[in-house]
Order: C-alpha cells, then sequence, then structure tokens
C-alpha cells in the first residue's frame, strides 16, 4: 500500500487558559496555559488535534509523491502512521481509503490557492441563528461598546496644496445612484411581477452577449466586469413572492434566461428557508426574493490556479454583481440588500452544492418597501 500526506492542512498552536486550583490555594499565580497543536483541513472541512509526534511525521512525508507505508512505518512506527491515515491527514492508494482519498484529490483538482482553501472552508457559518428580532445596533451603542470607531475620513501627508476639484456633474445613472440604500423594512404583503425580476437578473447576471475566443472558448458579455472575464458566479433565486411564479427555489440560466426549479416550497417552508439562509435577518427574509451568489470557484481557477489572488477577485465579482443588482433595483423602486452573514453551510446543503468546487458569497436580495422604520435603514435625504 501507498501513502501520501493530504494537499492542504495548516497547523495552529492553540492555548487555553485554565483555573490552575492547586496554586489558588497556595496563594499564587492561578492561570495555567494548556497548549495543544490543531490542524485546520480544508478537505475534510474540520479541525484535527494532534500531538507533536503526529506533527513530526506530517512533515516528513511528500504530498506529492506515494511512498510505501511499509517503509514509513519503519520510519515511524506503525501506530503514528495508522493514526494518521484514519484521522485523513495521510492518504492511502488502498480501497478503504477512497472516500478520503476523493476529498484530497477534489481540493487538488480544483487549484485552490491553500491559504484560501483555509479561509474559505473555516469561516462558512453553520446554522448561525441569530435571536429572532434582534436590531442592528445603533452607531452609538457601538461607540459606547468599542468607543469611537477610526475616522470615515483621512488625510495623508501631502507634497502640495489641494486640488479643488469642481462639482460632481448630473448624469445619466444619478437618479439610481442617489437614491440607492439598503432596504430592512420590506412589505409583506407585496409581490414582484415577472417583468422586474425578468430584468433585475437579465441586466445583473444574464449573459448581454455570448463572445467566443477561440476553441471551447465562449465568454459571456454582462453588465459587470469579472476577473479574467470568466464570471464564475451563479445566480440561484429563492422565490417568495413573485406573480406567476410558485415559491421555490430556481437556478437561474444566464444564457437561455430561465428560472429552472430545483425545488418548490409552501409559502411557509419559503420563509422559513428565507429566514435560516440570512442567520435570521428577518428584516431580509421578508423580502419577496433572495439570491443567493454562488461561485464555481474552478471557472476562475482553472486560468488563475493556485494564485494569491484569485480567491480575492471572486470575491470581488460577487460585489460587483450587488451593486449592479441594487442599482437596477433602485432604478424599478425598490430597495435591495446583500448580506455577507449567511449560514454557507445550510445553503451547500439545500442546494447540493460542495464547499470545495462552490463558495457561497452573498446573499442579495430586494422587494416594495413598507414605508416604516421598524429597522434602521440610511434613506437618501433622511437627515438623521
Ligand atoms: C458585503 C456587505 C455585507 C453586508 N452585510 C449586512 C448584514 O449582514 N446585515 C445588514 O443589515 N446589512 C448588511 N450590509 C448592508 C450595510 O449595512 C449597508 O450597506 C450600510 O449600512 C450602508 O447603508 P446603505 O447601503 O443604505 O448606504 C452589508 C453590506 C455589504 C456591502
Amino acid at each position: 500500500m501507498k501513502i501520501r500526506r493530504c494537499a492542504v492542512f495548516y497547523v495552529e498552536s492553540r492555548e487555553d487558559l485554565t483555573i490552575d486550583w492547586a496554586k489558588l490555594f497556595a496563594g499564587q499565580n492561578t492561570l495555567a496555559a494548556q497548549l495543544s497543536w490543531v490542524a485546520l483541513v480544508p478537505h475534510l472541512d474540520r479541525e484535527v488535534g494532534l500531538n507533536t509526534e503526529q506533527l513530526l511525521v506530517l512533515g516528513t512525508i511528500s504530498q506529492t509523491l506515494w511512498t510505501d507505508r511499509e517503509e514509513a512505518e519503519q520510519r515511524h512506527g506503525g501506530a503514528v502512521v495508522g493514526a494518521l491515515l484514519e484521522l485523513g491527514l495521510l492518504i492511502g492508494d488502498d480501497d478503504a481509503s477512497t472516500p478520503m482519498r476523493e476529498r484530497d484529490e477534489k481540493l487538488r483538482s480544483q487549484q485552490w490557492r491553500p491559504l484560501s482553501a483555509l479561509i474559505h472552508t473555516f469561516s462558512r457559518w453553520r446554522d448561525v441563528r441569530t435571536e429572532t428580532g434582534m436590531q442592528t445596533p445603533s452607531f452609538q451603542e457601538l461607540v459606547d461598546r468599542h468607543g469611537p470607531p477610526p475616522p470615515p475620513t483621512i488625510h495623508p501627508a501631502a507634497v502640495g496644496a489641494s486640488v479643488a476639484l469642481p462639482p460632481a456633474g448630473k448624469g445619466l445613472l444619478d437618479d439610481a445612484l442617489l437614491n440607492r440604500y439598503t432596504g430592512r423594512n420590506f412589505d409583506t404583503s407585496a409581490s414582484l411581477s415577472q417583468a422586474v425580476l425578468a430584468r433585475l437578473l437579465q441586466r445583473t447576471f444574464g449573459a448581454q452577449s455570448v463572445r467566443n475566443v477561440g476553441p471551447d472558448g465562449d465568454v459571456l458579455k454582462k453588465t459587470s466586469p469579472s476577473a479574467g472575464g470568466l464570471h464564475p458566479t451563479e445566480a440561484y433565486v429563492l422565490v417568495q413572492r413573485v406573480d406567476g411564479i410558485a415559491p421555490g427555489l430556481y437556478h437561474y440560466h444566464q444564457v437561455e434566461h430561465v428560472l429552472r426549479p430545483l425545488r418548490m416550497l409552501e409559502k411557509d417552508e419559503a420563509a422559513a428557508l428565507a429566514l435560516q439562509l440570512v442567520a435570521d435577518q428577518h428584516w431580509f427574509a421578508e423580502a419577496p426574493i433572495q439570491v443567493i451568489l454562488v461561485a464555481r470557484v474552478l471557472r476562475n481557477f482553472w486560468k488563475y490556479r493556485n494564485h494569491p489572488k484569485a480567491y480575492k477577485a471572486i470575491t470581488l465579482d460577487a460585489g460587483h454583481l450587488s451593486q449592479t443588482f441594487y442599482l437596477l433595483a433602485t432604478e424599478a423602486g425598490l430597495p435591495a440588500f446583500v448580506t455577507a452573514a449567511v449560514n454557507d453551510v445550510d445553503i451547500e446543503q439545500t442546494l447540493g452544492l460542495d464547499h470545495l468546487s462552490e463558495s457561497v458569497m452573498a446573499v442579495i436580495g430586494c422587494g416594495p418597501a413598507s414605508g416604516r422604520q421598524d429597522t434602521i435603514e440610511l434613506r437618501p435625504g433622511d437627515t438623521a
């Protein structure tokens, strides 16, 4: 049997502070530090505690070349090699190791930069349910808690007098730009028309044209820019209230301009799912639609392979799409929202996605405003 090390893991030194009761009674310093090694392992999607022996052995086994298990056991001892195989940090070529090997190979095949795989895997939320009814803390509450924030503007050291600029002239985009705000008070009895939904989706996510740049080289031209022109971001739509479209989860096809139904839902199921997706932020869950932005990472990493900037680029891509969506919603007279405070793992499970190949980036949405201010908003024109 051959073995090699898994492709990606990072080790943290953890410290747990506990009270040392014996010292406390002897009148000495009572804090004791418990130190340990913890491996963060993206292909396992979990943390694994390691002892020093395991850590040292992992440092001697190649992640690329396969070596004989027997040879490794002679060098390090059978127990430690067996334990690392069991943990999934060493990968075997035998049948028993197939599930673990497939996860490791999946990660390798996606061309992740190791640090990006790590930040992606371990920044996902699972079943985070903020207290329902929670209000966004007021600015003053935050100042009371943390002291004043860094100032909103800066004055870097200048090498000469400032250049005064003329006022911003009027422009075609002004209406949308100046009326845009994040809506947190949606009218729960209002629905969207299909025409509005169609324009929002087509002009945000739809291909405005398809350009062929060579064999296997279909490139989508969209209203937002995308790193490498690759547009890895998919749009999954949770419909709660759209005229003539049944509540459910749909995938938007960016060229065919159709909603492909993935799962039909009763109204209350759709509402409960909406709440779960955005970690109980009811002010967003009440919108008639949510759009889940999911990057197919290999669409980008195919070009930017094992690249230190690639994950940042797909995050920026999602931000551009979100702003385009905000402006289109504003044009339609609808406040919009974006949130990264989403239950990524629950979304993956709901949509049948694999975190090694798909990255949930954000949830956006929009809908008619209720006219109330139950939850704080920064509406244009409001002074307080
Ligand atoms: C990446 C990102 C994440 C956000 N996440 C949340 C969120 O979780 N909850 C929320 O209420 N607002 C969220 N917002 C909205 C911001 O709070 C909002 O943009 C900000 O308060 C400024 O208000 P405005 O959009 O009306 O100008 C987010 C915005 C961005 C760009």
